[in-house]
């Protein structure tokens, strides 16, 4: 019998949802009140509650919802009002959607190697970039480049996560960006978040999502002097609702996560082919990452672990150096939108081509951490985690 069964439980990737009748209380007001559009209402909408609980929880002036990260992405981008054509530096080892939030913004990605972390190499940057997208990956806080004007943190993956001096991920540059996408800390299955301490960003950021235009709650839009072109990036107080809900739970999941992790921490098979990569203090302990002497040993575990039913993933998927959007310089504009507005020769920077990560991601397998599961079953767990990797 694999694992899952034996406890009754998922071994679930990431987060827990906490999704129950009984703890609905924000999407029962939400569905009471008769509103789903929050600039319906001239009262708090449930998204401005969102957003002031999220903005007050991180120590953000401002907070704004969205459908998905990578409009909060985009959001943040636009609002920096860029040219066409300017390079953003992001990270070669994370989510397309950062590539894909940069060149729809009519911008031009250039990947940047990862430090030993996995997270953007700092000390690649140029002195004079204008424009970084950082990761902070898999709930790993990554270091930052300093005297950056426009530093975008992309904390999908890690809301809840802190810098050494207690600061949240997402507040320490221009932006912060989270996404509570199904796969994530919390979830409402879609759902994003930027904050800003910027006042004229969180402005222009509320003005683009909106259509361009500085909406009074309770009033259809008003197109003043100083209105742009926007999209429509506005959130609905049901999805609001489900995030509230989820936000309640973080501590309790950011506990659940650093219990397994002590745990599972202690009953890792002490192997000199199995390295632990380390985690901060402040890390969301959303997995283990186990780096493997070689690829094959880690396909061995990969391979052990499936069959024993216990969810496991690795990160190749996340080198952009490969992705064909960017290998190929893919666009659906019939012109190249915007790569025609790129510069020659490769749009990256590493020492070595990147093999050195390569190598890395290849050998590398995370094991995700449940934190919804009482202590006694958390330990059965790592025991059946340590049993198979001791096996390999
Ligand atoms: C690092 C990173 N950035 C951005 C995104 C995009 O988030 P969303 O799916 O909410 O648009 C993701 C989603 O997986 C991600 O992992």
């Amino acid at each position: 019998m694999t694992l899952d069964k034996r406890l009754g439980q998922r071994f679930l990737p990431y987060g827990a949802n906490y999704l129950a009748w009984s703890d609905m209380a924000e999407l029962k007001e939400v569905i009471d009140h008769q509103v789903l559009f929050r600039y319906q209402t001239e009262t708090e909408s449930m998204a401005s509650r969102l957003e002031r609980q999220v903005s007050g929880r991180l120590g953000a002036a401002h907070a704004l919802a969205v459908h998905n990260c990578t409009e909060a992405l985009r959001l943040a981008l636009i609002s920096t009002r860029p040219s066409i054509g300017d390079p953003v530096y992001i990270p070669a080892v994370t989510f397309v959607a950062v590539a894909g939030a940069v060149l729809s913004c009519g911008l031009i990605p250039v990947l940047v190697d990862a430090d030993d972390s996995l997270s953007l190499d700092r000390t690649l940057l140029p002195s004079d970039a204008r424009r970084v997208v950082v990761a902070h990956m898999e709930g790993a806080v990554a270091a930052l480049p300093e005297g950056v004007p426009y530093l975008i943190e992309d904390c999908a993956q890690s809301l809840g996560a802190r810098f050494a001096d207690g600061r949240s991920v997402g507040t320490a540059g221009y932006a912060g960006t989270f996404s509570f996408h199904h796969n994530k800390v919390l979830t409402s299955g879609e759902g994003g978040l930027v904050v800003t301490d910027d006042d004229e960003a969180w402005s222009t950021m509320r003005r683009y999502h909106d259509h361009g235009s500085a909406r009074v709650p309770g009033h259809y839009p008003t197109w003043n002097q100083d209105a742009h072109y926007g999209e429509n990036f506005v959130t609905s107080e049901q999805v609001a609702a489900v995030q509230c809900q989820q936000f309640r739970h973080l501590d309790e999941l950011l506990a659940g996560l650093e219990r397994m992790y002590t745990v599972a921490m202690t009953e890792l098979p002490n192997r000199p082919d199995l390295e632990v990569r380390p985690r901060t203090k402040g890390d969301v302990k959303v997995s283990l990452r186990l780096c493997w002497e070689s690829r094959e040993l880690r396909d061995a575990a990969v391979a052990a672990l499936t069959a024993e039913g216990i969810a496991n993933w690795t990160l190749g998927k996340y080198l952009l150096p490969e992705h064909p959007v960017l290998t190929g310089r893919r666009s659906l504009y019939a012109d190249g939108f915007p790569w025609n507005h790129a510069p020659e020769g490769p749009l990256a920077l590493s020492r070595d081509g990147f093999a050195r990560t390569r190598d890395l991601l290849d050998r590398t397998l995370c094991v995700p951490l449940s934190p919804e599961l009482p202590e006694p079953e958390q330990v059965l767990a790592a025991k059946a985690v340590r049993r198979v990797l001791e096996a390999v």
